[in-house]
């Protein structure tokens, strides 16, 4: 099994994203760092926990992290994700699963530490706590074995402007310093605006809004899989919400998800036009080395098959 950390702000898609990390057999979740981005760091921070705690893992230990962009200021998705960063929200967290001491940075660098060469580091939401990790140790990106991320838009529009996507946008110096120094593997709107995972396809789940029938988790999982507002569908032509975090994690559960290209990345960071813009050489204009992949093809099929099964599994 492949020992893994999920730096993530949960988030309606982080929610099923740790769901489906979390039923794996292939993947062993060490921690999860928590950081600021569809809401508040203190409640991207209890939402994570909240999860653990519903699926009956309090044995994971989560460091809480940043509470804001490196350079700019914070901006949160409420009006995307809900009241607190999440829809369906489950019960407050207890103290079983209480933040361990320290920053969700350096809890990052020990584990890359300990786990010297075998760790992989999925990031799900604004990159600062992977940036600051790399600011305490410059060596992280020897000491990880993949770096996977949820960011950019290399290929199709942004969705949060028309070159931005939500998670570099929101620190987009954070995106820029991952991308220039890790080497990662960037999945993007250009494969997640697809990743919907509709209801019918999780079993026991099409009754979850007959409240006499269903459980807690279940009228969440419920609410995380449909999350978009209507306008939302219409204006991206899909019929159930994109679980964009939740294709980072298939991905290494099945490496056979994805389809990746190596390109020469850049991001924007200098105007309001290119803040968080993912740019990739496709031209090989600069004659620069690749220093990355970005995800530009997906087996949905297969992606659902997983979350489903993961999340029926959760429910068990
Ligand atoms: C990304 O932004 C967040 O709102 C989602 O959780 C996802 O990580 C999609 O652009
Ligand atoms: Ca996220």
């Amino acid at each position: 099994t492949r020992p893994l950390v999920i730096d993530t702000d949960p988030g309606c898609d982080d929610a099923v994203a740790l769901l489906l990390a979390l039923e794996s057999d292939a993947l062993d979740v060490v921690g999860l760092t928590t950081v600021h981005g569809n809401t508040t760091v203190d409640a991207t921070t209890a939402n994570a926990r909240a999860i653990l705690e519903a699926v009956d893992r309090t044995d994971v230990p989560v460091a809480a992290g940043a509470d804001r962009p490196l350079l700019v200021d914070l901006e949160t998705s409420e009006h995307v994700h809900g009241e607190g960063g999440i829809k369906g929200k489950l019960p407050e967290p207890t103290a079983a699963t209480a933040p361990v001491d320290g920053h969700a940075a350096q809890y990052i660098v020990e584990q890359a530490r300990e786990h010297d060469g075998e760790l992989t580091l999925a990031a799900i939401g604004p990159l600062t706590n992977v940036a600051l990790a790399l600011a305490i140790e410059p060596d992280l990106p020897d000491l990880l074995d993949d770096l996977v991320v949820m960011g950019g838009a290399a290929f199709v529009p942004g969705n949060v402007t028309p070159l931005a996507e939500a998670n570099f946008h929101t620190d987009p110096h954070a995106a820029r310093r991952v991308v220039r120094d890790c080497e990662p593997t960037l999945v993007g709107l250009d494969v997640t605006q697809r990743a919907a995972v509709p209801p019918a396809l999780v079993d026991g789940l099409e009754a979850a809004d007959d409240a006499a029938s269903t459980t807690p988790l279940e009228r969440s999982i419920h609410e995380w899989l449909t999350y978009y507002e209507d306008d939302r569908l219409e204006r991206y032509g899909i019929e159930s919400a994109a679980i964009h975090d939740a294709l980072v994690l298939a991905s290494l559960v099945d490496e056979s998800v994805l389809e990746t290209d190596a390109y020469h990345l850049e991001v924007g960071v200098d105007s309001e036009l290119a803040r968080g813009a993912l740019v990739a050489d496709a031209n090989d204009v600069t004659g620069a080395a690749p220093n990355g992949r970005v995800a530009v093809d997906a087996d949905y099929e297969r992606y659902r098959e997983l979350v489903a099964a993961a999340l029926e599994r959760s429910l068990e």
